[in-house]
């Protein structure tokens, strides 16, 4: 199966109350493991790319790995997603290159001026059937571009407007949930009313949820075990993120997780092979770490297990 555009994967996701896991790559080897439990899973899935990790591996490695995935197993529907798109530049690069879906991210900027750039990306995306994210509302933490001290909810009727006037086909809204690995420091509480208000006003349309990972204690608590230090880190608990799959969430984002995973599994290896030296004996458990993670998260999370 060639790369698709999520069109049909999020109407079967919207239909079935479950969501499709979309997770950050930056390398072989998390290709690999994201790809590997995919498949195992019998599951769709959406690999992202972020500004930073078009940077690090270059554009033109992370398609060919893709591609190289996608013979490995042609029965997996893939998209490959642009993460947090800065401009309009980025966009149109990133669709010329063969990405099937794009998001722009405008939350950063004005009502008007988000968007401004987010139907001018919509405009060249559409006619190239390629599938346009946007977001409204600001997720309070730090993104490449972006950063927010505070937490700005979208606005239900706002999202309706700016979904009219963009023509944008999905929309990640802020309910509370924050990037990285520190997401709550009291209780962990998201605003699902404002989650149903959203969801009333828009039926049928996918929203997509940023800031998802749930931060596995088993990962924090081996980083810290090996030399570590990411006390206190916290994520969205799993049954949050089911609940926000049944409310027309068809789209969930993780990188933090697969970061953890990473990490846990080379810290220990390093400290219980501190004579060996060859990456591929470090990365390999590294790799499989995320696949246990990833085909984790596709069967209790995502619930998307068997949907390819
Ligand atoms: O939302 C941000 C993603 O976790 C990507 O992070 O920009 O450091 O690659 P990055
Ligand atoms: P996490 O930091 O919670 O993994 O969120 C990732 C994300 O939203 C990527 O866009
Ligand atoms: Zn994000």
């Amino acid at each position: 199966m060639p790369l698709i555009n999520p069109k049909q994967m999020f109407a079967d996701a919207y239909a079935g109350g479950y969501a499709i896991g979309a997770f950050n790559v930056n390398n072989m080897e998390i290709i690999q493991g994201i790809m590997s439990a995919a498949s195992e899973e019998k599951s769709p899935v959406i690999l992202q790319v972020s500004a930073g990790a078009r940077k690090y591996a270059g554009q033109a490695y992370i398609m060919k790995l893709v591609e190289a995935a996608l013979s490995l197993d042609p029965t997996i529907p893939v998209v490959v997603h642009l993460d947090h798109g800065p401009s309009f530049e980025m966009c149109r690069d990133c669709i010329d290159g063969g990405f099937t879906s794009v998001m722009i991210d405008g939350s950063h900027l004005s009502f008007e001026e988000n968007i401004a750039v987010t139907k001018k990306v919509v405009d060249y995306a559409h006619p190239r059937g390629v599938w346009v994210e946007a977001e409204l509302g600001k997720l309070a933490g730090i993104e490449e571009h972006v950063q927010s001290a505070e937490h700005v909810y979208t606005d239900p009727d706002e999202a309706v407007q700016f979904v009219e006037r963009t023509g944008c086909d999905s929309l990640a809204v802020a309910i509370g949930t924050s990037h990285g690995a520190y997401k709550f420091k009291g209780e962990a509480k998201l605003d699902f009313e404002r989650l149903e208000a959203i969801g009333n006003k828009l039926p049928g349309y996918p929203l997509v949820l940023h800031g998802a990972s749930s931060v596995p204690q088993e990962f924090v608590e081996q980083c810290n075990a090996y030399g570590g230090k990411v006390g206190g880190a916290r994520g969205v608990p799993e049954d949050m993120l089911r609940k926000a799959a049944s409310m027309g969430v068809c789209k969930i984002n993780v990188d933090t997780d697969i970061r953890l995973a990473v990490t846990a599994s080379i810290r220990k290896y390093f400290t219980e092979h501190p004579e060996h030296f060859d990456p591929r004996q470090y990365l390999t458990p590294a790799r499989e770490a995320v696949k246990e993670m990833v085909a984790r998260k596709i069967r209790t999370v995502m619930g998307s297990s068997g949907k390819a």
